[in-house]
Order: C-alpha cells, then sequence, then structure tokens
C-alpha cells in the first residue's frame, strides 16, 4: 500500500478521508506549523504527500523522501515555495489547485476594496474603542468603490472573477498581463498607462522572480494620490517599505492587504498594523469552507490520480 504524509492536521472536507480509504496515511497533528527538519523527516519513505504552499519543497525534502516519491500535491493554488528544476530532476509530479478558490479570493479583494477606500477597518476600530460620539456630517469620510476604474495586474482567474463583479459596480475594468487577453468585462493596457489611471490597483500574479518586488517606490508614484492598492496574491510582489512611505506621505490615498512578506506576522507593534489607510488581512482569501473543502479534495485527487499511473487533473503549468 502507498503512503502519503498530510502536512497538517485538520483539512476541511472529505480529501483526507479519501487518501485514508486507499493509502496508508500518517498526518502532522500539531498545530504549530512544521518545520523544514520535521517535513524532511516526515515524508521519508513516502510515495506522495499533501502540503500547503507555505511548505518549502526543495532538493533537500525531495531527496528526505527518497525514490520512491512520485507526487507532491499542493493544497494552494501559490506555488512559489516549490524548486520545480529540483522536482523535475527526481521526476517528482508537483500539483496544485488553481480554479477552486478563484471566487472567494475574489470576494476578498472586494472587501478589501470596500474596507480600505470606505475606510471601514479604522471606523469598526474606533468604534469598538467607544470613539463614536456623534453623527458628523464629515465623518468618516472615504471614496466611492463604484464607478471607480479598476486596474487588475495579471488577468487569471482570480483577476477575472474580480473583473466579473467589478461590472456589477459600474466599474472601467483594465487589466495588464503578459497574454493581453481581452474579453468583456475588461481591457489589456500597459502597466505604466494601468499605474497612472486607475483609481484602485488589484495585484493577481504569482510571486517569480520577475514578480518580485514588482509595486515599488516607482510604480507607487505613478498611481494616483486617491488610488487604492490591493494585494491578495503574494506579499514578496510588494515593496512593504515603499507602499508605507506613500501611504505616510499621501501620495496613495489607501491599500488592503491580505498578504504580507514573512508571514505570520503578529508583533501588536508591527508598522503594517499601525497604519491608519491601510487594512491587513490574516491571508483569508480562500478560507471559507467550501472553497477549502474543495481545495484539499482537488490535491486528494491528484495524489490519488498520480499514484494510480494517471495524468494529474492540475500539474503546476510549464
Ligand atoms: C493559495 O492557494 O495560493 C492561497 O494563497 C492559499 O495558500
Amino acid at each position: 500500500m502507498a503512503r502519503i504524509f498530510i502536512s497538517r492536521p485538520r483539512l476541511p472536507g472529505a480529501g483526507v478521508d479519501l487518501l485514508a480509504s486507499r493509502f496508508q496515511v500518517a498526518q502532522w497533528r500539531d498545530d504549530a506549523v512544521p518545520g523544514a527538519d520535521d517535513l524532511r523527516n516526515l515524508v521519508r519513505g513516502c510515495d506522495g504527500a499533501l502540503l500547503l504552499g507555505n511548505d518549502r519543497v526543495d532538493a533537500a525534502l525531495l531527496d528526505a523522501a527518497g525514490d520512491g516519491l512520485r507526487v507532491i500535491a499542493l493544497a494552494s493554488a501559490g506555488f512559489d515555495a516549490v524548486d520545480q528544476e529540483a522536482a523535475r530532476a527526481r521526476k517528482v509530479v508537483v500539483t496544485h489547485t488553481p480554479g477552486v478558490l478563484a471566487e472567494s479570493t475574489a470576494d476578498i479583494a472586494f472587501s478589501l476594496m470596500l474596507m480600505a477606500r470606505r475606510r471601514l477597518g479604522a471606523a469598526v476600530d474606533e468604534l469598538r474603542a467607544g470613539g463614536w460620539r456623534s453623527f458628523q456630517m464629515d465623518g468618516y469620510l472615504g471614496l466611492d468603490v463604484h464607478g471607480a476604474t479598476l486596474g487588475l495586474i495579471g488577468y487569471g482567474q482570480i483577476a477575472r472573477a474580480v473583473a466579473r463583479r467589478a461590472a456589477g459596480f459600474g466599474m472601467p475594468v483594465q487589466h495588464y498581463s503578459r497574454t493581453r487577453r481581452s474579453d468583456m468585462f475588461s481591457r489589456p493596457v500597459g502597466l505604466e498607462e494601468l499605474l497612472r489611471t486607475s483609481d484602485i490597483v488589484s495585484l493577481h500574479v504569482p510571486l517569480t522572480p520577475e514578480t518580485t518586488g514588482l509595486i515599488g517606490a516607482r510604480e507607487l508614484a505613478l498611481m494616483k494620490p486617491t488610488a487604492t492598492l490591493v494585494n491578495t496574491a503574494r506579499g514578496a510582489v510588494v515593496d512593504e517599505s515603499a507602499l508605507l512611505a506613500a501611504l505616510r506621505t499621501g501620495a496613495l490615498h489607501s491599500a488592503g492587504l491580505d498578504v504580507m512578506n514573512g508571514e505570520p506576522r503578529c508583533e501588536p507593534t508591527d508598522p503594517l498594523f499601525a497604519e491608519p489607510n491601510l487594512v491587513v488581512l490574516p491571508h483569508v482569501g480562500s478560507a471559507t469552507e467550501r472553497t477549502r473543502a474543495a481545495m484539499v479534495e482537488l490535491a486528494a485527487r491528484n495524489l490519488l490520480a498520480v499514484l494510480g499511473g494517471e495524468p494529474a487533473p492540475t500539474p503546476l503549468p510549464g
């Protein structure tokens, strides 16, 4: 019987039961995330592993698993923690879970637009702290989301789900992507034009060497001082110090982040958490019961397929 390792204790949905019915399953039982040493020890002798997007898959892990390892199934769309070259060299198939989380993540991108532009995070904080004294015509004034021009950087499944929502808000939508694909919801433009003319810029690119630091001081300076930046992709796509500087000097109206560099971050003194025009969420883009269950089930189906000698439903692209 093939052996599978699962790197988290509680995974929503039927995926784990499906695997347990077919394979010998070893599962990490601690709430603390397993470190690199733990992962190396636990994958030893396994034929497959179900990991999360923040579990590093490198040559050391693949070698520790041994020659029997055939497949690593990520319950994650992002695969920036995978050394694809190392996996290819060892003939290990790596899969991910695109698509199933697009709508939920688009909901969070839209939530961040609304929270940041309408200053809802700051308003809730003040209310909870007993600071709301009276209705004032100039109280908690923000900027409209409906009718605002939306610029999407990247135009994959999540960005397209955001563009569909924007139609209902009467928002003109433009996007910048490698493919320059066009559809009824959005038109392709160059990056500079997008940054200069959008009221909201929302990031939907994978983290790669090309997209690391894609939005830095120069790009933020091109944006309107009334603009909002939203990031539901990966923290390292944005230069956080440049973002904080732009917010503090009023060069940018607001920002909403679901992702940060060096997650998880929980120091209350973190400058990201103190900035009034910045809303930060703890990486909850895909966090609905249905979507997380779908991610685990798709990861399980990838494992079953590869270990059954079939092609993986959703291998990494390329
Ligand atoms: C993803 O799937 O990439 C999300 O960010 C959760 O890891």
